[in-house]
This record gives structure tokens, sequence and C-alpha cells, in this order.
């Protein structure tokens, strides 16, 4: 059955009420729409654990540097609803923009630290956009649990971050990342590929597990980094903007996975940004 699309937050709030009063618990899944079985598992995940489930889909002009790149996000609600309704979702909550910027709007969520690096220092204002809106989301939507893909690894941190230091009384859990059978991470800028675009964006994953491999056998970082690059570049990356290895908690750089540590990539490919990212961790090896 095809849940409700609401759009307006005393809408949802009344929903929620009801839910709230019967003792029910309730899940959250923020999206921008586009959904790809990647965002499927999350909704499944949530689905599992929770009575109820909101998802959420709204493409956040905030957390976007850059125009062009809104205005071409790809924005397929009517779809999106067709593939919810084969879950048990109970909402599908797509706000209005001035649910939640309305007129005057002046407050922002800045997280520093693990928003600083990586993806922070290449897309300026972005972790902000994300936090800001996402501290909305959960504060709109009274979610007990929220539900993260780890494909945006330093997304999740910066999430997880923010709801501790807000007191926002959620539990942030992260999922593994989906893959398409070539092993490239779903993701909705795919679409925006063409076949042989995917094809060469395919050689990424390997190019890491390779590296990751390596490192578990006791190699150095940096030289493996070197090699890992040319080989991006000659299978058609032409601007590999990070390739590093870090660890998972803080995101500071390492040169041996001597903690929990995250090898992640961002590189562009025919115009378009594509990161991803694997965990290197020695006893799963
Ligand atoms: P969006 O890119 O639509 O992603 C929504 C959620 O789906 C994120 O938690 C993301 O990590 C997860 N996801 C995307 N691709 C995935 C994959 N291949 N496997 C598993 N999970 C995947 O991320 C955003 O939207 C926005 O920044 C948002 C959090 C909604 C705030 O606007």
């Amino acid at each position: 059955m095809t849940a409700p699309i609401l759009r307006r937050l005393n809408d949802l709030r009344a929903e929620h009420g009801t839910w709230i009063r019967a003792g029910e618990s309730v899940a959250v899944v923020p999206t921008m729409g586009a959904l790809h079985a990647g965002h499927l598992s999350l909704v499944e995940a949530a689905c599992a654990a929770c009575d109820r489930v909101i998802v959420t889909i709204f493409v956040n002009p905030r957390q976007f540097n850059n125009a062009a790149d809104l205005a071409n996000y790809p924005r397929t609600e009517h779809e999106d609803a067709i593939k919810l309704a084969g879950l048990d979702v109970d909402v599908i909550y797509v706000p209005d923009g001035d649910q939640i910027y309305p007129d005057g709007y002046a407050t922002n969520v800045s997280v520093s630290g693990v928003a600083d690096v990586l993806d922070g220092e290449f897309r300026h204002g972005h972790f902000d956009g994300v936090a800001t809106v996402v501290a909305k989301l959960f504060l709109q939507t009274g979610a007990q649990k929220a539900y993260f893909g780890q494909k945006d690894f330093q997304q999740l941190m910066v999430v997880k971050r923010m709801a501790r230091d807000l007191d926002i009384p959620i539990e942030v859990i992260g999922c593994a990342t989906v893959r398409e059978a070539s092993g490239l991470a779903m993701s909705s800028r795919n679409l925006r590929l063409s076949p042989e675009g995917l094809e060469r964006a395919a050689k990424l994953y390997p190019v890491m597990q390779q590296v990751a491999a390596r490192l578990v056998g006791g190699e150095s970082f940096a030289p493996l980094a070197d090699e890992a690059r040319i080989k991006l570049q000659a299978a058609g990356f032409n601007d590999i903007e990070y390739f590093d290895l870090r660890c998972e908690e803080h995101l500071q750089l390492l040169d041996r996975p001597t903690r929990p540590a995250r090898l992640l990539v961002a590189a562009w490919m025919d115009g378009i940004r594509l990161i991803d990212n694997i965990e290197v961790d020695e006893l799963k090896a």
C-alpha cells in the first residue's frame, strides 16, 4: 500500500502524536529522493527495528555548493512513492520549502572537527547544510532512531556528532553500502553517467580493495596511494580530490590501519563527482 505523502509539519506532528500516545517506536530515514536499492536498504532496516517509519524526501538547497548541481538533482517523487509502496513505510514526508526554511530563517548548525576535512575541504558549507537540515528533520519527526548509509561515511560521523552535541534524543545507525554487481557504490549521481562511464567508474572499488588488502598485509599507505592514483587516472578518473586513509572516529590521517580505519575517496568521472569508502580491518581480512 502506498504511504501517505505529508507536506506540512502540523500534519506530520498530528500523525506522530497518535503513535507516541500508543507507545509506538518511530524511525526516520532522511533522503533527497531518486531512491535506489541503497536507500531502500535503510528503509528495510528501519522497518525491522521500529513500529513506525517516516521516510523524508527533501532536496536541501543549503547543502549544494553549486547552483547547476542543485538544478540537475533528479526529482522523482512519483517513482519514489511506488518504490516505497513495497515496504512497510507509514509516512513519506516531503516538506514544502517553507516548512524547513520559513521566511526569515536565520539559524545554522555547524559541526567542526570531523566536518572540516575531506568533503568539508572540497565542498565549502556542505556539511553546515547537512547538519542544519538533519537537525531539523530529527526535531520535526521526533524519531528515536535514524538510519544513514556508510556510503557517506563522513556525513554519518557529522550527524552522530551533531545529535550528541545538541542532546537530540535519537540513535543514529549506520548501514552497509549497497553496491551494483560491478562493485560500484549505488548513488543517485550514477544516473548521470553514460554506460561507458559506469564501466570505468566500477574500477574504483577493486583498486580500493587491493589497497586495503595490502595495508592489512603490513604495507604503509603513501606508496600504495601513489600507485592507486595512477591506476584511477588510467581508468578515466581525471580529478582525484582525495584518496586517504583515516581513523574512523575522528577522521584523522593514518599511514597504517593501527586503529579502526577507512579508506575514503572522492574522484571525478565524466564531470560527475563520485565518493566511496571501505573499512580497512585487520581482523576481517
Ligand atoms: P541521499 O544522498 O538521498 O542519501 C540518503 C541516505 O541514503 C544517506 O544516509 C546515504 O548515505 C544513504 N545511501 C546513499 N547511497 C547508498 C548506498 N549505496 N548504500 C547505502 N546507503 C546509501 O545523504 C543525503 O541524501 C542527504 O545529505 C541527507 C542526509 C538526506 C540530508 O539532506
